[in-house]
């Protein structure tokens, strides 16, 4: 007869969750990601490629978009995360948010939580930012349905550029 595995030990951690507290214990080794959609059930955040490649993970917190697949849960002690599901408190679409719909910026939609977390960081350090800086940002997200050209036109309408444009 074989010994049951060690139960992992469980560290408390207490953060805060689209502005409601959250305190749990966790695995050391839980990724935010899977704490997220398996714990919390905000499943708005999907992991892709689970090694910080293809951003669809990604997350504020504490304002900056960070990729959840790379993070442990327990480094976010104190911290305050923000999810797709949280972006908009009171419920309408974010100018993000209506720029993807506007602009068809989306086919399955997997990339775009991701891309709609790294664009409303980028817009609230930098409302206006430059061409370059938009497609910097988008540099780190990879869309596997390819639809890179509409998601462009988006970022550009939530940064308040002419979506047409070619050049910054
Ligand atoms: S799932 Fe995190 S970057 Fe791809
Ligand atoms: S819309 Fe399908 S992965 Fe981007």
């Amino acid at each position: 007869m074989t010994s049951a595995p060690p139960r992992p030990t469980l560290i408390p951690v207490s953060l805060t969750v689209n502005g409601l507290p959250v305190d749990a214990a966790v695995p050391g080794r839980l990724l935010l990601a899977d704490f997220l959609r398996d714990s919390l059930g905000l499943t708005g955040t999907h992991v892709g490629c689970g090694h910080g490649t293809c951003g669809s993970c990604t997350v504020l917190v504490d304002g900056e978009a960070v990729r959840s697949c790379l993070q442990f849960a327990v480094q976010l002690d104190g911290c305050a995360i923000t999810t797709v599901e949280g972006v908009s408190p009171d419920g309408q679409l974010t100018p993000v948010q209506q720029a993807f719909q506007d602009n068809h910026g989306m086919q399955c939609g997997y990339c775009t939580p991701g891309l709609v977390c790294s664009l409303t960081a980028l817009l609230a350090k930098d409302p206006s930012p430059t061409e370059e800086t938009i497609v910097d940002t988008l540099n780190g997200h990879l869309c596997r349905c390819t639809g890179y050209q509409n998601i462009l036109k988006a970022a550009r309408q939530a940064a308040g550029r002419p979506v047409e444009e070619a050049h910054g």
